[in-house]
């Protein structure tokens, strides 16, 4: 019997994994499948720790002070912001939701309103007690940069060598160490049918919505290709 249910849950995790891994973008839930697995006490093969996790949008900002400036004044350098009580009130009204509530740590707003909320390495609810816990979350505030540029672990290191030497790069490089090329699914992470529900609006149009307002751009003078 123990038998039994032990593989029904293999199965039912496995099955989950299968999915995830063939999601768009597998980073984040990649990982919270592996949790979900090893803390069933499995151990699927081919299946390995996250590589890469997140360092917050200030890191960036270091090398890429433009992109970061103009980034922190559109909405979603402040979406977590939007989440405090009394914060965007005609909004909330407009959407039905409590203006005087606080939505800050509830986890059905902080998915899109942080960056990676829930997977390993990314926004958590911190424990307002803890001033550590407090900072290594606040660092995740907002739809960051790593949000669409995926965990900068690795990459910022590599980034740091192009820098430093001065050297070519081809973005296959980076691409190779956690860098994501950014599509259409990037934004549908947060962009999708479930906001809509939360707070209809217009349709999502990439083009449109891409060149209305990301961060500004930078010619790349060491990127190849
Ligand atoms: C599935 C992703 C997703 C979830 C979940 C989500 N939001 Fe949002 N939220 C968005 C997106 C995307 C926008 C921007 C819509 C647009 O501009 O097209 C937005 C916009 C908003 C705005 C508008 C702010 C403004 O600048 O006018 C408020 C307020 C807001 N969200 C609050 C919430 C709250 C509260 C929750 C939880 C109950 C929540 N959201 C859950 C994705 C999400
Ligand atoms: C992690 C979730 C998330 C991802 C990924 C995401 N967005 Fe957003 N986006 C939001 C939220 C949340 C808001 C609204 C924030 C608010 O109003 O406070 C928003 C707002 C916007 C706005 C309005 C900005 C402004 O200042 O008026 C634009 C434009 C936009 N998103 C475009 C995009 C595009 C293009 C992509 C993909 C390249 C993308 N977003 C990816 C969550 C996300
Ligand atoms: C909502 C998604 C999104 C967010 C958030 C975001 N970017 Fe970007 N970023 C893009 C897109 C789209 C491009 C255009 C290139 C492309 O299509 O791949 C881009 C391009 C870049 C480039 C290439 C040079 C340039 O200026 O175009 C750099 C550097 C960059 N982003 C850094 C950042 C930094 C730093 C942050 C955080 C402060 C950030 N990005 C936040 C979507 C995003
Ligand atoms: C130590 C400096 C440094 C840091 C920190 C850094 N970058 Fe960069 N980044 C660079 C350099 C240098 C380039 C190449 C610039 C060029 O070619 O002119 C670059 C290029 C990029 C590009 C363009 C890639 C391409 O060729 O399409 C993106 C996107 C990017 N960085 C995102 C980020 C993000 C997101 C972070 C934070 C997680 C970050 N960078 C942190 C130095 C840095």
């Amino acid at each position: 019997m123990k038998t039994a249910i032990s593989i029904s849950v293999g199965v039912l995790l496995i099955g989950t994994w299968v999915a995830v891994a063939a999601a768009p973008r597998p980073g984040g839930e990649r990982v919270a499948a592996v949790a979900a697995v090893r803390s069933a006490g499995l151990a699927p093969i081919g299946v390995e720790e996250p590589k890469y996790t997140y360092v917050g949008s200030k890191k960036c900002k270091m090398c890429h002070t433009d992109e970061h400036k103009s980034w922190a004044k559109t909405k979603m350098g402040q979406a977590f912001a939007v989440l405090q009580p009394d914060h965007s009130k005609e909004a909330k009204e407009r959407f039905k939701l409590d203006p005087a509530k606080d939505y800050s740590r509830d986890s059905a707003c902080l998915k899109c309103h942080t960056t990676a909320f829930g997977e390993a390495g990314g926004y958590f609810i911190p424990d307002p007690e803890d001033k550590k816990s407090a900072r290594a979350a606040k660092k995740l505030e907002h739809v960051g940069c790593e949000s669409c540029h995926g965990p900068g672990s690795e990459y910022i290191k590599v980034f740091m060598d192009i820098l430093m030497s001065k050297r070519k790069y081809k973005v296959e490089e980076l691409y190779a160490v956690g860098l994501e090329k950014i599509t259409e699914a990037t934004c549908a992470a947060c962009h999708n049918e479930e906001s809509m529900k939360i707070h209809p609006g217009e349709a999502f149009d990439y083009e449109k919505r891409k060149a209305e307002g990301i961060h500004d751009h930078q010619p790349m003078k060491q990127r190849e290709g």
